[in-house]
């Protein structure tokens, strides 16, 4: 049986995080195994906030480094950019046919765009959902790996896809968000306020790019008190934060000896913040070495995103030609 084709699209702004990292990247890396993958850096939808060309290219060298450098094997999945399959704005153009103006100006995503950004409420904000679904359907993605602020795009797709069935005939499978439910990790931030994000709190946010004496500064930053006074007394949301981020890369020991001595007040916040420090360290250096090195060698981004595209190409190509047909624009 053939395996179930899995889509996904890397945004290529920020510098990605501790929270992509085991939000995102992690999974993709399982998936490889089991699914039929395209990953994408989403480079035109990048085109909404105009970035300089150099910082674009760099961001999107950057972005396809750092995902090999976090275990994705280009030879098992199709990795590429998204600019580099003609097929996708081909399939978007059509799509936006079918998407009505009303429905996309009702995107909370982009009534949020329409708030923050007014000076630059540009019609590929508007049919931004609409290029998310080309990007999906282009594959007949199924699966589509996504965080619960893409999840709405997804719907979409899979009413944008029903309508195109309905009017033209059977074509394109109905994609959802997918994700290893059970594992969905929180990554808190370090200041003890939500999550690690690419743009807000820059200081309390661990980047897979940060070097080692960043990241130890970072982490000796974050929140912590005089320590309990009570046996097994009941945890602030800051401790138990360095708690998780502790969970998430230290050895499994680690975590228990810190919170046996958390229940019996012998707790030094200094010395658990040394250890997470020091366990930090050692997770993140190797992906940066690894990330660094491969971003540096355009030669070989340059190949392996060739490969990517020629893999989307094989698979784009034949939907593309299904579509024209349903539509009527064959003419040869
Ligand atoms: N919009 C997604 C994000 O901001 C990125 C993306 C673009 C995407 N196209 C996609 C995700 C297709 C999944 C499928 O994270």
């Amino acid at each position: 049986m053939s395996k179930e084709i899995v889509v996904s699209g890397i945004r290529s702004t920020g510098y990605l995080h501790l929270g992509n990292y085991f939000g995102a990247m992690r999974n993709y890396v399982k998936m490889q195994d089991e699914y039929n993958c395209y990953f994408f850096v989403a480079d035109y939808h990048s085109l909404t906030t105009h970035p300089e060309p150099e910082h674009l290219r760099e961001n999107v060298y950057r972005v396809v480094a750092e995902n090999i450098a976090c275990g994705l094997d280009p030879d098992k999945v199709a990795l590429y950019a998204q600019s580099d399959i003609p097929e996708i704005p081909e399939l978007y153009l059509m799509l936006n046919m079918l998407a009505y103006k009303g429905e996309l100006e009702k995107v909370p995503t982009f009534k949020d765009k329409v708030r923050t950004q007014p000076q630059n409420v540009n019609a590929g904000l508007l049919t931004y959902p609409v290029l998310m679904t080309a990007d999906i359907l282009i594959h007949k993605g199924i699966k589509v790996p996504v965080g619960k602020d893409q999840e709405q795009h997804v719907e979409m797709a899979r009413n944008f896809a029903q309508r195109f069935n309905g009017r033209y005939g059977e074509t394109f499978p109905e994609p959802y968000p997918f994700n290893y439910s059970n594992e969905l990790v929180k990554v808190p931030s370090l200041d003890g306020t939500g999550k690690m994000s690419k743009s807000e709190n820059v200081n309390a946010t661990l980047y897979l790019a940060d070097d080692d004496d960043t990241i130890r500064k970072k982490v000796m930053k974050a929140k912590t008190d005089a320590g309990p006074t009570e046996h097994d007394s009941e945890m602030p949301d800051y401790i138990q934060n360095i708690f998780q981020l502790l969970h998430l890369v230290s050895k499994h020991e680690t975590v228990e000896t810190y919170r046996s001595m958390y229940n019996n007040c012998t707790i030094r916040y200094g010395d658990m913040k040394k250890q997470l420090a020091e366990d930090m360290v050692n997770f993140i250096q190797p992906i940066r070495e690894r990330a660094t090195d491969l971003q540096q060698d355009h030669p070989q981004l340059q190949r392996i995103m060739k490969l990517g595209a020629e893999k989307a190409r094989e698979s784009a190509s034949k939907t593309i030609a299904e579509a024209r047909k349903k539509i009527g624009i064959n003419y040869y």
